[in-house]
């Protein structure tokens, strides 16, 4: 089995790849991520799903791809020249693309819970992670990558990402499974918690 033989690659793709390469934007999702992402989503009729980190929009063109006619899809991104390759490329109404702030995003949200939550910021991730999980359904995931070591990571990362592996272990509320593949993949999965009633 050759795991980055793909003949699903979204038609949009290498589009969105030319100008994430021009714009020298490293820290893209790969194709592996993309990949596993619109499987899991397509396990979600009718399913809600965040992206938190739009990018270029990437992930989010595998992302839709899993997605059925009614599904939806927010997608949060601060930084609006990212934003508006991946608003003019994936011209989809299912998305909901929001320019803002992750931080505020996320402590301002009370709408429905999501089935899916792809945390690809700081906010939801390794910030905010509390309120972010509290976001996704029972049965729900919540999918990260990057968390072996990548080329980019500052000063000091490391040890945000053992601290959040620790976190995540240690809870009683979501199974998980780490995966040494692609950039280094959690999959969480909330479930119900148990009570004594
Ligand atoms: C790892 S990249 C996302 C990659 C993207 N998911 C893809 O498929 O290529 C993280 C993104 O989060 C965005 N970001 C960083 N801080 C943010 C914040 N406070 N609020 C919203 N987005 C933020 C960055 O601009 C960047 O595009």
């Amino acid at each position: 089995m050759d795991d980055k033989m793909m003949e699903d690659i979204p038609e949009v793709y290498e589009k969105l790849k030319e100008a994430t390469d021009r714009l020298q934007f490293n820290m893209a999702s790969d194709l592996q991520t993309g990949s596993l992402l619109k499987t899991l989503v397509a396990s979600k009729p009718s399913g809600r799903i965040l992206e938190l980190g739009t990018g270029t929009g990437l992930a989010t063109s595998w992302i839709i791809n899993g997605m059925d006619e009614r599904a939806r899809l927010v997608t949060v991104e601060n930084n609006e020249l990212l934003l508006d390759i991946a608003r003019g490329a994936l011209q989809d109404k299912r998305i909901e693309f929001v320019l803002a702030d992750g931080y505020e995003w996320i402590q301002n949200y009370s709408g429905e819970k999501f089935d899916l939550v792809f945390a690809d910021a700081m906010p939801g991730k390794y910030e905010l992670f509390e309120e972010t999980i509290k976001m996704v359904k029972e049965g729900g995931f919540y999918i990260i990558d990057d968390m072996l070591p990548q080329p980019n990571w500052p000063e000091g990362h490391s040890k945000k990402v053992e601290g959040l592996i620790i976190e995540l272990e240690g809870r009683n509320d979501i199974m998980l499974t780490k995966l040494n593949w692609s950039t280094g993949i959690i999959i969480v999965t909330k479930i119900k918690l148990e009570t004594n009633e």
